[in-house]
């Protein structure tokens, strides 16, 4: 129906007849001519229509936005003073010839020239994508993924598929259920991602594996989390963490090369302790120049409880960020930042100003300076290298809090005071616990699949708490794009890492039974990686959310307003799945 697409549209096709097929974006009437810019995927052409046919002039009168036409016309070059050098196709204009109204459109219900609210663009979503923008963004993503595929492809990686009908894969998320018919009473699982099918096709000696997949996780959503993602998912056999980490940098290092022109360099390793302890997140943002500081051996033992109790307690932590110029904040505003750390549990949080670092004491302004000995303050100012126009913030607490609300605010004093630079900073993540404790319990920091660093089943039977995994995470910009690990192969070693998590032998074999087994044929040592493909493309595009780099998203409750799902059953199907719902009124409340 077309010879060309509206935005390839050039001064080497003036003086050709063209076909073009697309939507009016605006058309304009200037009695005399119509001009209309019209659009299609690849862009905005200007045609215009004079009285020379005045039957054709007659039909472009009645085109309202978003109609969508098939055109013939003539290109030629723009009259003097009419090109427009902001637009691809500002030098050129088609004189249109004929004209098809192939459909008419109703208003939209979405503004172009207005911010529209995000469950209205959700709900239109296929009117939201035609916008440039949005079409810019879907194009990029698209050719994201076909690079992943060409590197990895030619680095032997096979694509092999996985099922999406499952059973539960432990990702640390709820799981998606599927009811079945054939098994009454019986539940799927939608994967949380592919972690044991590509475990296994290892063990089937596949060698390398990748994936560009759905995942499926019923969590809290955020602006990088959605209950269906993509992951760019990847396997292999006889290579160590650091082959692992060598080949997928590369893959991301040439990625960004080829579609934005940037090289991010060699990534810099860091364990997560020094990740915790500097920048209080095991996915630090680099580009912001704030760090934590350690002071409890300064502070532990002055008078002031609030210092010395956290600092002689083991679980304790006392820490402070320094800002520097930052002793023009003002006391609204050092509230609002007080407040802002409550949320992660911080009781308050003590500041002191250096107003004149030349002037001792006196050159200090901060509500605690009374509490603290001369010799502290100057040891604390030494330490964190004050100068005068500083302000410096306390945090005292347990070493979470302390950790996390420091870690949160030099995130925000990042944004708030314009520190955080605008620049790409990648770093590797390594050397993380194999497991956290919360209440007395063990929890896998990774996926209950992965090796531990050096140690014998017996030797982490021993000394769980001191254990360290060989996993491994890549943050960008202070975001985990993707993580992985190198996995246990031993059913020893697996069968004891279970025990710990508080998984019985027998619940063991009930849920990962298969995997136990097959541990026993020989299984290869291999180790993995899995990316967030919309993280990628999100920072790659700039965009503030995955769900402006996924066609059909879903809201952050998790809905899709646009097929409203989740949606009621009918009655024929739950019966037929042995299914009873219990009406929202009828549903105890914990
Ligand atoms: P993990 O759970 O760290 O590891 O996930 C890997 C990457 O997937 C992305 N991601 C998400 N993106 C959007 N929405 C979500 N809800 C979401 N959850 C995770 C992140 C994350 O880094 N099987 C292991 C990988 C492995 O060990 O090989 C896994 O899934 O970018």
């Amino acid at each position: 129906m077309r010879s060309l697409y509206c935005g390839e549209v050039n001064e080497s096709h003036i003086g050709q007849e063209i076909t073009l097929c697309g939507w009016v974006n605006r058309r304009r009437d200037l009695g005399a001519v119509i001009f209309l810019d019209m659009r299609d995927r690849e862009g905005i052409v200007q045609v215009v229509y004079d009285p020379d046919l005045p039957e054709v002039l007659a039909k472009a009168n009645t085109l309202r936005n978003e109609f969508c036409v098939q055109v013939k016309g003539k290109v030629r070059a723009r009259p003097e003073g009419q090109v427009n050098k902001d637009m691809a196709t500002g030098g050129i204009e088609v004189l249109g010839l004929e004209l098809t109204i192939l459909n008419k459109s109703a208003p939209l219900p979405l503004d172009s020239n207005q911010e529209n609210s995000e469950e209205n663009r959700l709900k239109y979503r296929y009117l939201d994508l035609r916008r440039p923008e949005m079409t810019e963004r879907l194009r990029f993503r698209a050719q994201v993924t076909s690079a992943v595929r060409q590197s990895l492809e030619s680095q032997g990686f096979l694509d092999i598929e996985t099922p999406i009908l499952t059973a539960a894969t432990p990702e640390g998320a709820r799981d998606y259920l599927v009811p079945s018919r054939t098994h009454k009473g019986s539940f799927f699982a939608l994967p949380q991602s592919p972690q044991l099918f590509k475990q296994l096709l290892m063990m089937s000696g596949m060698e390398r594996y990748y994936q560009i997949v759905k995942c499926f996780r019923d969590e809290d959503l955020r602006a990088d989390r959605q209950p269906e993602f993509t992951q760019i998912d990847i396997e292999t056999s006889f290579l160590s963490a650091d082959q692992v980490m060598a080949i997928t940098e590369k893959m991301i290092r040439e990625l960004f090369v080829k579609m934005l022109d940037v090289d991010l360099g060699e990534f810099p390793r860091m364990t997560y302790l020094e990740a915790m302890t500097r920048f209080g997140s095991d996915k630090p943002d680099l580009r912001n120049p704030l760090e934590i500081v350690d002071v409890a051996d300064i502070l532990k033992d002055v008078e002031f409880k609030v210092f010395s109790g956290p600092a002689n307690d083991e679980k304790g932590r006392v820490a402070v960020v320094k800002v520097p110029n930052g002793n023009k904040l003002s006391r609204k505003n050092i509230d609002d930042y007080t407040k802002f750390v409550g949320i992660y549990g911080a009781k308050g949080m003590p500041w002191m100003k250096v107003n004149d670092i030349e002037a001792g004491m006196e050159g200090l302004q901060s509500p605690i300076l009374k509490f603290l000995s001369e010799d502290a303050v100057n040891s604390l100012l030494s330490r964190v290298d004050a100068q005068t126009g500083d302000i410096i913030f306390f945090g005292s607490d347990t070493y979470n809090v302390v950790t996390e609300a420091l870690g949160a605010l030099r995130l925000k004093l990042g944004e708030d005071l314009g520190l955080t630079t605008d620049e790409w900073k990648p770093l590797w993540v390594v050397d993380f616990p194999m497991f956290e404790e919360v209440d007395g319990q063990f929890h896998a920091l990774h996926h209950p699949f992965t090796a531990p660093s050096n140690m014998t089943p017996e030797e982490l039977a021993a000394n769980p708490a001191g254990a360290l995994s060989d996993a491994y995470d890549m943050v960008l910009n202070g975001c985990e794009l993707g993580g992985g690990s190198v996995r246990i192969f031993d059913q020893e070693m697996q069968s004891t890492v279970f025990r710990l998590l508080g998984i019985s032998d027998e619940e063991a074999q009930e849920k990962f039974g298969f995997l136990l087994e097959a541990l026993q044929y020989g299984a290869p040592p291999h180790a993995g990686l899995a990316f967030g493909l919309d993280r990628i493309v999100m920072l790659m595009t700039g965009a503030t959310s995955i769900r402006d780099v996924m066609a059909f998203p879903k809201t952050t409750t998790a809905a899709c307003p646009l097929t409203n799902a989740p949606g009621k059953a009918n009655p024929a199907q739950l019966a037929e799945l042995n299914i009873a719902t219990i009406a929202k009124e009828d549903v105890k409340q914990d």
